[in-house]
């Protein structure tokens, strides 16, 4: 199996930016994290971070090129802009679950929109760096090969 974790804008700078909202642990510890987990449970994983909305459509539609079986998706500020996202992630038919570290329904209204939850089989919020790990089991125990 080979998944595909994407994150979008300001997730680099994890562990500098509020950390009372995203926590101490910076992207690095989450790489380390997510990379550790999949070796350990026999999954290929790919890793990205961008600033950058086009960036991301790409990683996407790369996804699909190289048969990704899943992606987890925290598209950071773009969640609540981004249609080019939705449509890149509608347009590869790849199971995706999007994931917010914060609790983004107990923050502010402009949050509480999300394009892309529609084209995603699960939505995980306010659970931390974990919260990629429990997306990343669950398009593991939903996949057939
Ligand atoms: C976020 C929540 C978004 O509202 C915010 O713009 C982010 C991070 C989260 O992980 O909680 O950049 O996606």
């Amino acid at each position: 199996m080979k998944i595909y974790v994407l994150n979008g804008p300001n997730l680099n700078m994890l562990g500098i930016r509020e950390p009372d909202q995203y926590g101490t642990a910076n992207y690095n510890d989450l790489v380390k994290k997510i990379k550790t987990h999949c070796k350990n449970k026999g999954i290929k994983v790919v890793t990205f971070q961008s600033n950058h909305e086009g960036d991301l459509v790409d990683a996407i539609q790369l996804a699909y090129l190289k048969n990704a079986d899943g992606i987890v998706i925290n598209p950071g500020a773009y969640t609540h802009t981004s249609i080019a996202i939705l449509d890149a992630v509608k347009a590869v038919s790849i199971p995706c679950v999007e994931v917010h570290i914060s609790k983004v329904e107990e923050r502010e209204d402009f949050r509480q929109v999300s394009f892309i939850r529609s084209a995603c089989q699960k939505t995980i919020t306010g659970k931390g760096l974990d919260g990629y790990i429990e997306a990343i089991d669950f398009l593991a125990e939903n996949y057939k090969d």
